[in-house]
């Protein structure tokens, strides 16, 4: 059977660390609060003249070289982002000329934190139609561009960072052994960014109304995402045969260490199997969970045959998980 099997992995982060400390002198906050409610102790940010395809080709060359495969023989590149450079073309094109992927054809798909995983999806769909065999998936963020550094709600959360996987088409156990994705538009409103699209363009008064920020119901997501991302681990896990205790990693996204561990703990997860680096990069939305792959298989976390669940859940509402057998 043809699975979808990542043969490479690669994440950039900014240079740029900004502390909790630092937040401390821009809004009304603390390091205590922001380590107890989240977990966050750091994040890293960009400098005005970098954007998501800057962070993108940099983790993409290096999934590229850990896959020994060159930029040429892509076939499809896919970016999933909710913060692309720019409108029109999308990030996946700008990132092709920048990798000088000539063959390779791409796009952006946006479901926020839950993208890399739906990514993921996506990718399995093209491998096992036989569509694509050579293939880039990248999960890059520059939230700090789109947060509102007076909103302490937001601010101390969202971070920029990418992370990126090449995956080939293989034969026999290895690779995607199952996955499932969701969504609930009901909940859109939990978290968004008014402003900038076609419901309210740009003008002086949206900038004025600062619509053009992100806006959080923080603790209203929290019950759901709990609540969503277990049940959908557990139909995946169900799906493929697998019990949890079987797992070797849990990848979860990375949005505040308090949700990652009421799921690890619903699902009977320990905590030795989940990696866990929000300490160090807070929220990077679509690039957490490649950018925490990342460091767990350069840190020899993930070893060939091993089970490695990635789940997530973000802003549309969407959620998923992915099941992988390394
Ligand atoms: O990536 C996917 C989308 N996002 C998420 O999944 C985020 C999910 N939600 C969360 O991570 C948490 O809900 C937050 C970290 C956003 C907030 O934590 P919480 O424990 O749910 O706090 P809260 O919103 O219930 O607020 C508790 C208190 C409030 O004060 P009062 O009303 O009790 O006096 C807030 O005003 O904490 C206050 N607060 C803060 N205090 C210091 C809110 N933000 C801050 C802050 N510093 N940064």
């Amino acid at each position: 059977m043809v699975r979808a099997r990542i043969v490479g992995t690669g994440a950039y982060v900014p240079e740029r660390v900004i502390t909790n400390y630092d937040l401390e002198k821009m809004v009304s906050t603390s390091d205590e609060w922001i380590v107890t409610r989240t977990g966050i102790r750091e994040r890293r940010v960009v400098f005005p003249d970098q954007a998501t395809s800057d962070l993108a080709v940099e983790a993409s060359r290096r999934a590229l070289e850990a896959a020994g495969v060159g930029a040429a023989d892509l076939d499809l590149i896919i970016v999933a982002t909710l913060t692309p450079d720019m409108w029109v073309p999308s990030t996946a094109c700008v990132l092709q000329a920048k990798l000088g992927a000539k063959k390779a054809w791409g796009f952006d798909l946006n479901a926020a934190c839950s993208g890399f995983v739906y990514g993921l999806w996506v990718v399995d769909q093209f491998i096992r139609a036989g569509g694509a065999r050579r293939v880039l998936l990248v999960g890059a963020e520059v939230l700090s561009k789109i947060v509102d550094w007076e909103d302490r709600n937001t601010c101390v959360l969202f971070a920029d960072g990418a992370g990126a996987v090449v995956i080939v088409p293989e034969d026999g156990e290895r690779g995607l052994l199952g996955a499932r994705m969701r969504s609930d538009g009901e909940g859109w409103r939990m978290v968004y960014m008014p402003g900038g699209g076609t419901a309210i363009p740009p003008s002086h008064e949206s900038l004025d109304g600062r619509y053009h920020y992100l806006k959080m119901n923080g603790n209203e997501l929290f019950k759901v995402a709990v609540r969503a991302m277990e049940e959908v681990a557990r139909v995946v896990l169900a799906d493929c045969g697998i019990r949890a205790e079987e797992l070797d990693l849990f990848v979860p996204h990375q949005a505040n260490l308090r949700i990652i561990q009421a799921t690890a703990k619903r699902l009977n997860i320990p905590d030795e199997k989940i990696y866990v680096n929000i300490d160090r990069y807070g929220n990077t939305s679509a690039a957490s969970v490649p950018l925490a792959l990342d460091e767990a298989h350069r840190q020899a976390l993930v070893r060939p045959g091993d089970l490695v669940l990635m789940d997530a859940f973000g802003g549309g509402l969407t959620w998923g998980a992915a099941l992988v057998r390394w």
